[in-house]
């Protein structure tokens, strides 16, 4: 990838709150079109390195290129091209829903009919005339990305969209976000959800303490974590002693309702098994991004 075709370009980037280092020396690059994921534990580093790249925060070192341009000091020439939701939105003041898109996308000379396609696109035409503070926390997120998306930007920036999203609305976000990126679109996104990330993102980068512990696409980081698979039986189906004398079976163990195996070669298993009959309630779950964020960081996803 040659960095005239990135989108975004980080480089070394630090930032320092008194002794804290929010941002260790982070370096790494976004090429136009992709769909790119930060996920880290609260405290990361995630927003403080989105708010770098967005051009509202002034790193202590580093340099970071956005579309070709310095973000910092505040570009101006960026602004059309750039959309940015924050993870805590703020809007203006006794306006209505479809009033604030109105707003946001005059400063953009946007027709103020798109205000209507936005409602729409969120899901929130039936909001259209309500004041934004009488939103829920969930109606008030939607929004906040419908205006992040008003001015139809090349490069989306959204700090936990889907964070307090029904799953129903969450899945219309994804939606509307691969939609986007059909489009040509950038989009570089924060989630805990590392499933959502698993399935939207090209490439995600894992954060801890300000430094990236890893970056590759999902399935690589999970393929290179090497972690078995579970097969998961109806407790009573078969003893623990008879699975772990299964081919393939490293370890197996029962709880109350069911009998776990773990296989690095589930091919062999799930055929003994099936010669056995002992195939009802078989649920089988390979590793995730969640088993990658375990290992790497040591602990568990707080989302
Ligand atoms: N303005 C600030 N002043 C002092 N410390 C800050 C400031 N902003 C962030 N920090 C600290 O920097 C670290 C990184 O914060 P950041 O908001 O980037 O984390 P995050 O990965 O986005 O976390 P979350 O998942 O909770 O949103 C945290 O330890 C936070 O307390
Ligand atoms: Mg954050």
């Amino acid at each position: 990838m040659t960095e005239e075709r990135s989108a975004v370009v980080v480089r070394d980037v630090r930032k320092s709150y008194g002794e804290l280092k929010a941002v260790d020396g982070v370096s790494f690059t976004v090429a136009e079109g992709e769909f790119f994921g930060i996920l880290g534990p609260n405290g990361a580093g995630k927003t403080t390195t989105l708010e770098i790249i967005e051009g509202l925060r002034e790193p202590d070192g580093g340099e970071v290129r956005l579309l070709g341009e310095s973000p910092w000091p505040r570009n101006v020439k960026l602004l059309p091209r750039i959309g940015v939701q924050l993870q805590a939105s703020s809007f203006f003041d006794k306006l209505t829903a479809k009033e604030q898109l109105q707003t946001f996308g005059s400063l953009y000379g946007v027709n103020s009919t798109r205000a209507d396609e936005m409602l729409e696109l969120v899901g929130l035409t039936d909001k259209a005339n309500e004041q934004e503070n009488k939103l829920s926390g969930g109606q008030r997120q939607r929004l906040s990305i419908a205006c992040a998306l008003m001015h139809d930007p090349d490069i989306v920036f959204l700090d936990e969209p889907t964070a307090a999203l029904d799953p129903q609305a969450r899945r219309n976000l994804w939606d509307v976000l691969r939609a986007i990126q059909k489009r040509g679109k950038t989009i570089v996104y924060t989630t805990h959800y590392l499933d959502e990330a698993e399935i939207l993102c090209d490439r995600v980068a894992i954060m801890d303490n300000g430094r990236i512990l890893a970056l590759d696409p999902p399935a690589v980081l999970v393929r290179g974590l090497d972690a078995p698979t579970h097969v998961t039986l109806q407790k009573g189906v078969l003893s623990v002693v008879d699975a772990t004398a299964l081919e393939g079976v490293e370890e197996a163990h029962e709880d109350e309702v069911s009998l776990t195996i773990s296989t690095r070669r589930p091919a062999p298993v799930l055929s003994a098994l099936a010669e056995r009959g002992a195939l009802d309630g078989l649920q089988v779950r390979t590793a995730t991004l969640e088993d990658v964020f375990l290992n790497l960081t040591g602990r568990e996803y707080r989302a």
